[in-house]
């Protein structure tokens, strides 16, 4: 069943549909913001191949005319030069300010279209078409965008709403079972800071999802949405309650820079932060063993990282320390009280954080 969600901001609300088969909806949506030029359509090569020709002919047979450029998939197009060559394409095929951007495809490509919106002609709008979980959940929605700088990850970016999210959830059909786990994290995550019974829904669904039961993933993809709509409405630009979404990201960022982001997708970092923060609310007394413990299993059960692998626990600190450095002194970690309840914390030492990861050495207390 197709419904709709709205991030409520005032002049620059907008709805992100969420059912099946949905790509007639990204021209009417063209048509709903009065959009009348060439639309640029941003992708990656292996969503191209995918899901290009397929959102070409929606749009073209809506009578617009559209200029794609398509990225080599993979973190790595997530750099300036990247936009430079996106703004030369839409130059050329002659873009202007009447024209709008398509995102389609995961994070990546959904991060840097909205920033070359952004940018080109000094802001135009753009619509996302999110075709990971972890875009559909997290990054389509809310106006983060971004590309990475060699110093730091989205260290080069603005806040930029789209005017629709359209998630047609048979797109999951095709993504390699390792980033949905990974896209899971993201979901289990918004459980723990907000809603158990989604938490609880991840528990006792995971065979279904793990299968990619479109309807099965329906609720908490709606319900991710839902969650962070709310939060995105009352704190745009993080300076309060957004933070509760970097749950599991001050460690799980630590743990991207010591393994040089190889060893693990940027959701299977954030279960493996999950479970670190979670023995660190163990190691306050906010928190129980049994809080931990059935983090884990949900981890676990979804394929995600819940043991510290093979990599130096105090490089992980000394990652932490310089990202302290990078945030005028303050780290910020979510801390875990129950499920549905967190924290934010800006007193931990450094000491207690080594703690908590060398906790995820011996996990099976
Ligand atoms: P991604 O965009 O690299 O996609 C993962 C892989 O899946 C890629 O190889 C892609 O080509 C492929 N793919 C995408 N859709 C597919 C489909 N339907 N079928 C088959 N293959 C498909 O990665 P991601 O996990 O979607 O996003 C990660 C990025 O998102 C990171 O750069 C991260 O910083 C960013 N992010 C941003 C926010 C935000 O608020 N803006 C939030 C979370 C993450
Ligand atoms: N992904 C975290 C945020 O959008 O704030």
């Amino acid at each position: 069943m197709n419904q709709t969600v709205t991030v409520p901001l005032r002049e620059r609300s907008y709805p992100i549909h969420i059912g099946q088969q949905l790509f007639h909806l990204v021209p009417e949506a063209l048509q709903q913001a009065s959009i009348r030029g060439t639309i640029g359509v941003i992708t990656d090569t292996n969503v191209a191949e995918l899901y290009l020709p397929r959102l070409l002919t929606s749009l073209e047979g809506a009578g617009f005319t559209c200029v794609s450029h398509i990225l080599p998939a993979g973190e790595e197009s997530k750099r300036l030069a990247r936009i430079e060559e996106i703004c030369g394409c839409f130059l050329e095929g002659r873009l202007d300010r009447a024209s709008a951007i398509v995102a389609l495809g995961g994070g990546v490509v959904g991060d840097i279209a909205g920033f070359a919106a952004a940018c080109f002609m000094r802001g135009i709008p753009f619509i996302q078409v999110p075709t990971t979980i972890v875009a559909q959940v997290d990054s389509s929605v809310g106006g983060k965008t971004a590309v990475n700088h060699p110093a730091g990850k989205n260290t080069i970016g603005c806040f930029h709403q789209p005017r629709s999210v359209i998630i047609d959830m048979t797109v999951l059909n095709t993504l390699p079972p390792r980033e949905l786990r990974a896209g899971c994290a993201e979901i289990i995550k918004h459980g723990v800071i907000l809603d158990a019974d989604l938490f609880a829904y991840m528990e006792r669904e995971a065979e279904k999802i793990l299968a990619c039961d479109l309807k099965a993933l329906e609720y908490p993809v709606a319900r991710s949405c839902e969650i962070k709509s709310a939060i995105v409405a009352e704190d745009e630009q993080e300076h309060g309650i957004r933070a509760l979404l970097n749950f599991g990201h001050t460690f799980g960022h630590a743990i991207e820079t010591v393994s040089r982001y190889a060893l693990f997708l940027h959701g299977e970092a954030v279960a493996l932060g999950m479970c670190a923060a979670a023995e660190l609310g163990y190691l306050l007394g906010i928190s129980d063993e049994a809080f931990a413990r059935r983090l884990r299993n949900c981890c676990t059960a979804y394929g995600l990282p819940v043991v510290w692998p093979d990599l130096p626990v105090a490089e992980a600190l000394q990652a932490m320390k310089k990202d302290k450095k990078a945030r005028a002194g303050t780290l910020k970690f979510i801390v875990p009280r129950d499920f549905g309840q967190v924290d934010q914390r800006t007193d931990i030492t450094e000491d207690m954080a080594g703690r908590a990861l060398e906790a995820l050495l011996r996990p099976n207390k």
